[in-house]
C-alpha cells in the first residue's frame, strides 16, 4: 500500500538534494497544492521564500486568512499587494478573454518583480496538470478559457533545469494526505477551488471596488450558511456571482433598483463536467433572506439550477 510516510521522506530528501545551498522561491495562492508545496519547502529547510500576490480579487478576509494560517504553520511569506493595480488596469474592461489576459500578465509581472533573480522556482503542479498540458497543444477544448499556469518566463527556466515540481506525481487526494502529514489544518486542505483570476469571473462585466464589495458579503453570508449546515464539505465548488442587471423592487417603504445575485453549487469529480445541487430550500431560504437584508445594492437572489456541460462552472 502507498505509505505517505515513507513518501514523504524521500520527498524531503530528493527536494534537500535538488537545491542544495540554492535559494527556490515559490508563489502561494491560499489553495491546497500551493500551501502544501510551501511548507513542505519549508519543512525540508532549504533557502526558500514565498511569496504571495493579492490582486485585490480574492474573496472577503481572504489575504489575511492566507496570512494568518501561514503565520499558524510557522511559514513565512512575503506579500505583494497589487491590489491597485489590478483594478486600475481592469478599469472599462468587460470581455472575458481580455479580463483573464490582463489579470494573467499582470499577474505574473508582480510575481517576478517581487522574485527578481530566481535560482530555483518551485511549482504545485499536480499529475492531472502534467497530463493536461502536455495535451494543450493537441486539444482545442482546453482552450476554451485561458489557465494562466505555464507561461513563457516558466518554459525557460524550465528548459534551464531550474523548476522544481516535487507535487508532480500525485493526484488531490494524495496531495492533501501529504499535507495532512505536514501538519496542515483540515480546513485549508478542504477548499473549494478558486479561479486564478479570482472574483474577476464571478462579475460578468466590469470589475469595480463597488461590485467587488457586494459579491464578497454575498459569498461569505452563502459559504457561511453551508458551513455551519455541513454542506460546504459536501459540495465541490459554492460561490455567489454579480449578475449586474438592475430590477425593481420594493425595500422599506422604497422602490428599489438594483442588482440580482446568483448563488452556484456544484458537484464535479475533475470540474470537466458538473452537477448543481440540491441544497435545502430552508438553507437557501436564510441564505436569501441574510442576503436581503444584510447587502446594499442587491434586491434579487437567483439560484443557479445549470450543468455544465453545456454552462461552465463559472460565469466567466
Ligand atoms: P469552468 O468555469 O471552466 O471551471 O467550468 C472549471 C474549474 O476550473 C476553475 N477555474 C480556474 N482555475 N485558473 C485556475 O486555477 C483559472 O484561470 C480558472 N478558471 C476556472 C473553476 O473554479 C472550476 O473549479
Amino acid at each position: 500500500p502507498f505509505r505517505i510516510e515513507d513518501f514523504k521522506r524521500e520527498l524531503l530528501e530528493q527536494i534537500r538534494d535538488r537545491v542544495g545551498q540554492r535559494q527556490v522561491v515559490c508563489g502561494v495562492s491560499g489553495g491546497v497544492d500551493s500551501t502544501v508545496l510551501a511548507v513542505l519547502l519549508h519543512e525540508a529547510g532549504v533557502n526558500m521564500r514565498a511569496i504571495y500576490v493579492d490582486h485585490g480579487l480574492m474573496r472577503k478576509d481572504e489575504g489575511d486568512e492566507v496570512r494568518s494560517n501561514f503565520h499558524r504553520m510557522g511559514v513565512p511569506i512575503e506579500t505583494v499587494d497589487a491590489s491597485g493595480r489590478f483594478l486600475s488596469a481592469l478599469a472599462g474592461q468587460t470581455e472575458p478573454e481580455k479580463k483573464r489576459e490582463i489579470i494573467g500578465n499582470l499577474f505574473i509581472e508582480e510575481f517576478w518583480r517581487a522574485v527578481g533573480n530566481a535560482e530555483l522556482l518551485a511549482q504545485g503542479t499536480l499529475y492531472p496538470d502534467v497530463i493536461e498540458s502536455a495535451s494543450n497543444s493537441k486539444s482545442k477544448a482546453s482552450k476554451i478559457k485561458t489557465h494562466h499556469n505555464r507561461v513563457d518566463k516558466i518554459l525557460e527556466l524550465q528548459a534551464q533545469g531550474k523548476v522544481l515540481e516535487p507535487l508532480a506525481e500525485l493526484f488531490k487526494d494524495e496531495v492533501r494526505a501529504l499535507g495532512k502529514s505536514l501538519g496542515i489544518p483540515h480546513d485549508i486542505l478542504h477548499r473549494h477551488p478558486f479561479p486564478g483570476p479570482g472574483l474577476a469571473v464571478r462579475c460578468p462585466g466590469e470589475v469595480t471596488l463597488e461590485r467587488l464589495e457586494i459579491i464578497r458579503e454575498c459569498d461569505a453570508i452563502f459559504i457561511g450558511h453551508l458551513k455551519e449546515s455541513g454542506w460546504y464539505d459536501r459540495v465541490w465548488q459554492a460561490y455567489a456571482c454579480l449578475v449586474p442587471v438592475r430590477t425593481v423592487g420594493v425595500k422599506g417603504d422604497e422602490r428599489s433598483y438594483e442588482w440580482a445575485i446568483s448563488l452556484r453549487a456544484v458537484i464535479s469529480e475533475d470540474a470537466m463536467t458538473a452537477d448543481w445541487v440540491e441544497l435545502p430550500y430552508q438553507l437557501l431560504r436564510d441564505t436569501s433572506n441574510d442576503i436581503l437584508n444584510g447587502v446594499a445594492g442587491i434586491n434579487r437572489v437567483l439560484y443557479d439550477i445549470s450543468t455544465k456541460p453545456p454552462a461552465s462552472i463559472e460565469w466567466e
